[in-house]
């Protein structure tokens, strides 16, 4: 560890309160706090208790305020529809102060939590901040889902109004929202007030109540309104993510501590100053998508890109080297599966040759495990650095990284640098000691977290204690398993709960099993995620039936499979279950998921000791041989 960074991280770890006050002077206060760190009640702490201030306001409000108006904030890129457009800071302010007071002409207030159910468009970040402005708590949920866990969100969050649009656009196939929105409205018990709808050009679609709105004719005669004054620890945000059971949690996020920690991110970990160009290829229904789309580089005055399209197929391989070239983008920010996509699709790079990338500078990779293949792919085909960093939903910031802005450190492959300044990491040992460097066991973060990270979970503040803060005390669990080298470089090897990552996207596998089990001739079964060399992991259904049922297996992989599409979406990318005659246990019935995975991954494992029967596990090899499902996944 070179000086620079070793004293900057030293002084956040040994001195957080002197260390966050600085790095809060950076951003727009009403009031600023003098209460920095609120820690009488862990594990609940309270970054700047008596601050105000406003997200909005400090995304767009400040940068005018400071002669910066006429600057771009968003690009808009749509191969998928072709469309293009540009916004100043001055016109996207007009446009989420209009949007923000046509919310309050439909009822909302601060407090309010207002659902946004939208594609990658403009106003999908509109809605985002006009939530924002006024102070109305936005969730928003990612469009691959679909109409059951909408629903179990809209009762969860109790929201009094959704913002949606017409559709979105999936290669080959337009997401027709409305349909999928109404199934929502109907299968929730809380009931919105208002649905707002955005009609994409030349897609339209009835509305069917009063209820029903229409964005654009709200919008144009609203009355501009400004931000209202929020305290530091009013919730900004819910994002619902997958949990240890199949009951998504609501993860929080405060006003002031978002601010702060996003900004200060922006030039320590990415290197980004005022004006750069930023791109960040996630989805907003995502965390990465909700910090690094839309707040951090506002936040900090750069122009963020905001990308409808894929990496591949929209239309080729060049996609992303297109918009790099095309906006002189200095960062891009991306999960490892869309490099994996490029590489499969253009080994050779030959549609990055047609472009001029020279104001690129680096490429951060983060939502799963790199690959050494793919960072060393991507380092030789562009010549800049790629750093994996490493964080959760949770957190909204990374927890590990080569800080770029800080100072450049070394790469090891298949580690994600070091902890992040804020971040006390730990590895701590089935034995509960603290692990010795290079020793396994479970990643955890000395308590209390920095600002920005999540102060409980939404209307949940005992399942935040209990899942996350009593397995350790005072530490913050991570469910990620790993060790941290010699020279401190942490290495995130598997997750300790039923969290699977698929293209980037978490997943539970609980909640998969969960829709499995409500099938009628499925007794039991058990969800895996197996290893995928383009998705990292794939999740396949193993099920066993009821006794005497008539119906055919391959027509109840068929059912089980579409029931998943149906109930949790498209996203969960479930296309294999299997019928097998019975699955492994351990005497007291708990199923071997992790050795049926080891099989299926071709893994070594030891016999479970506790194993009622081992012949079981030949048998599944053999029912995952039959199955194809080791050819099909070990590609
Ligand atoms: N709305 C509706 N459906 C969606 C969706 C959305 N916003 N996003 C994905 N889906 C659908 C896809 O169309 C696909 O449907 P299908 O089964 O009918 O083909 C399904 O969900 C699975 O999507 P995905 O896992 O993304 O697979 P893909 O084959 O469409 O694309 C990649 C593969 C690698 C190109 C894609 O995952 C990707 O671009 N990843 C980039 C990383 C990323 O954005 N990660 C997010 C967190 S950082
Ligand atoms: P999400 O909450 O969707 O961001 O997913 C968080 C989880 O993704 C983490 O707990 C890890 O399991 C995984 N993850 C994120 N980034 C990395 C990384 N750089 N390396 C390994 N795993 C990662």
């Amino acid at each position: 560890m070179s000086d620079k960074f070793k004293k900057i991280y030293e002084e956040s770890i040994n001195n957080p309160e002197k260390f966050w006050q600085e790095a809060s002077n950076d951003i727009f206060w009403f009031k600023k706090p003098t209460k920095i760190l609120n820690k009488i009640n862990p594990p609940f702490y309270k970054w700047f208790e008596d601050g105000v201030t406003n997200t909005c306001y400090n995304a767009l409000d400040i940068h005018i305020d400071n002669g910066n108006g006429k600057r771009t904030a968003l690009i808009y890129d749509s191969p998928i529809t072709g469309n293009k457009s540009k916004l100043t800071y001055e016109e996207l302010r007009s446009k989420v102060a209009k949007f923000a007071g046509a919310l309050k002409e439909q009822g909302a207030n601060k407090g309010d939590r207002i659902i946004i159910y939208m594609p990658m468009i403009r106003e999908a970040v509109i809605a985002m901040l006009a939530c924002a402005r006024i102070g109305a708590i936005h969730s928003v949920v990612f469009g691959g889902f679909a109409s059951s866990e909408l629903a179990s969100r809209i009762d969860d969050s109790k929201a009094k109004i959704l913002v949606t649009a017409s559709c979105g656009f999936e290669p080959g196939r337009t997401v027709e929202y409305k349909p999928l929105v109404d199934e929502a409205v109907k299968l929730a018990s809380h009931k919105i007030d208002k649905m707002i709808l955005f009609q994409r050009i030349g897609h339209d679609v009835k509305l069917n109540s009063p209820m029903e709105v229409d964005w654009e004719e709200i919008t144009s005669n609203a009355k501009e309104v400004d931000c209202v004054e929020m305290s530091s620890n009013e919730f900004a945000y819910i994002l619902y993510t997958s949990g240890t059971t199949g009951t998504p949690k609501g993860i929080v996020r405060d006003v002031g501590g978002h601010i702060v920690a996003l900004k200060w991110t922006m030039k320590n970990i990415y290197n980004m100053d005022e004006g750069d160009i930023w791109w960040s290829a996630s989805d907003i229904g995502w965390i990465v998508g909700h910090s690094y789309i839309v707040y951090a580089p506002l936040f900090k005055g750069c122009t963020t890109v905001l990308f409808e399209g894929k990496p591949v197929g929209t239309p080729d391989a060049g996609a992303f080297w297109k918009i790099i070239s095309d906006y002189k983008v200095k960062s891009l920010f991306t999960a490892p599966t869309a490099f994996r996509a490029i590489k499969k699709e253009d080994p050779e790079g030959k549609f990055f040759s047609k472009y001029d990338l020279s104001k690129f500078e680096s490429l951060f990779l983060a939502g799963e495990r790199a690959d050494p293949d793919t960072i060393k792919w991507a380092e030789n085909l562009l010549k800049v650095p790629v750093i994996d960093h490493w964080w959760q939903t949770e957190t909204s910031w990374a927890i590990s990284s080569n800080c770029t802005g800080i100072e450049m450190m070394k790469t090891k492959y298949g580690s994600a640098c070091k902890a992040v300044p804020g971040y006390d990491v730990k590895i701590i040992k089935s034995d509960k000691t603290l692990a010795k460097p290079n020793e396994m066991g479970d990643i955890v973060v000395k308590l209390p977290l920095p600002p920005g990270t999540f102060p409980t979970l939404w209307n949940a503040d005992e399942r935040y204690a209990k899942n996350y803060m009593s397995n350790y005390e005072g530490y913050y669990q991570t469910y990620d398993a790993g060790h941290i080298d010699d020279d401190g470089y942490i290495w995130i090897m598997s997750r300790t709960d039923d969290i699977i990552n698929v293209a980037g996207h978490r997943l539970s596998t609980g909640a998969i099993e969960e829709v499995l089990s409500e099938h009628q001739s499925v007794a039991e079964c058990a969800v895996l995620g197996i290893a995928d060399k383009l998705k990292g992991q794939l999740p396949i259904g193993l099920l066993v039936l009821k006794a005497g049922v008539e119906k055919d297996n391959d027509t109840i992989s068929k059912e089980c499979i579409k029931m998943v599409r149906d109930k949790i979406g498209p996203v969960a990318a479930f296309k294999v279950a299997i019928v097998i005659k019975r699955l492994p246990k351990t005497r007291s019935g708990k199923i071997l998921r992790g050795t049926i995975r080891k099989i299926a991954d071709k893994e070594e494992f030891k016999m479970p000791p506790t194993i009622d029967d081992p012949a079981i596990l030949d048998e599944i090899k053999e029912d995952l041989i039959k199955n194809n499902i080791l050819k099909t996944f070990k590609n």
